[in-house]
């Protein structure tokens, strides 16, 4: 009903109302969680193990695990099924007072897949008082059909599944993973091009494993966040900062991989770029359902400060949604 400095409370509000001593405590709406792969079908526990034992993220992926072997995993799963697995992992979030969840598509990298992932996106948000703002993420992966021909697939991407996608308005934005594994620069630009045809919207998974120069493209395509980030150099935080692109800090896929490369919040600040936080909730990489934590994570791993991790969850993560 009101929201500022007590002296200035309009005296009509505070007649009669009840008076709750929150003894000193923080008081907000809500939370965003604005980066989410919250919809997915089963787990990759066993990758865990992998890297336990050694393994790098790309051995992993080159072993047919990582994001591939969830394709497969939500390929199997009917929408229904994925709404029912996915439940828990939002009542979670809900839990902690996350009233935002930002959730990817990218596991179904086919036309029904992908479209059947965002319809069950949005049904979690008929089924809990939670905001639900889609993602399309068809550039995640290449799927095994494809055989290793990448440009074949970003063009399918880009021409057929994201302008379908769009015509049906299951997707609020389009995300890409720039990655020596996944999609170069330049085949992201394709498909940020159809995204803007669309009227759509750009986020990106940058410079997280590699500096292939994600954040700069982001900020090219004026994108509303570019996430990771752990090897982004200072050219990238200072486009990103011209740009107003939020550079959005994912601590749970830092840990889950076990990099040690951080992302450059110095540069981050210095620049003036914006940060977000967010779990990053997946099968894989980070299957993490406590944004509280996250915070948490963001402040002891990257030296983050209370208020950047309050503003990261709140005002930052909104702008990540645009
Ligand atoms: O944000 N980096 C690429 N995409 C995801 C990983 C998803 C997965 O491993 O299933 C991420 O970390
Ligand atoms: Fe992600």
């Amino acid at each position: 009903v009101y929201a500022g400095p007590e002296s200035e409370l309009p005296p009509t509000l505070a007649q009669g109302a009840e008076t709750v001593d929150c003894e000193g405590r923080w008081i907000t709406p809500g939370l965003i969680d604005c980066h989410t792969h919250l919809v997915h079908a089963g787990n990759r526990a066993n990758e865990f193990e992998m890297r336990l034992a050694g393994a790098t993220y790309e051995e992993v992926a080159r072993a047919g695990g990582g994001i591939v072997s969830s394709v497969k995993s939500l390929r199997a799963a009917s929408e229904s099924e994925l709404v029912t697995q996915s439940l828990p992992r939002l009542d979670a979030l809900i839990a902690e007072g996350v009233t935002t969840v930002e959730v990817k598509s990218g596991y179904g990298l086919d036309l029904e897949n992908e479209k059947k992932s965002l319809r069950a996106a949005r049904r979690l948000g008929n089924q809990r008082p939670v905001t639900i703002r889609t993602t399309f993420l068809g550039a995640h992966a290449l799927p095994p059909e494809a055989k290793g021909d990448k440009d074949a697939f970003i063009d399918l991407v880009a021409k057929e599944i994201l302008p379908a996608v769009a015509a049906e308005g299951l997707a609020d934005a389009v995300d890409g993973f720039c990655e020596g594994i996944a999609f170069s620069p330049e085949r992201m630009a394709r498909v940020f091009d159809a995204a803007k045809a669309a009227g759509l919207p750009v986020k990106l998974h940058a410079d997280q494993l590699s500096n292939l120069h994600g954040a700069e493209l982001a900020a090219r395509y004026g994108a509303l966040s570019a996430d990771h980030l752990e090897y982004t150099d200072e050219a990238g935080a200072a486009a990103m900062a011209k740009a107003g692109t939020v550079a959005t800090i994912l601590p749970g896929a830092y840990y889950f991989i076990r990099e040690t490369k951080k992302p450059p919040i110095g540069l981050f600040r210095q620049h003036g770029v914006k940060m977000a936080v967010a779990t990053d909730n997946n099968p894989g990489t980070s299957p993490l359902t406590s944004l509280l934590l996250t915070m948490n994570m963001a402040a002891t791993l990257f030296g983050l400060t209370v208020d950047e991790c309050i503003a990261g969850v709140t005002r930052e993560a909104a702008r990540a949604l645009g």
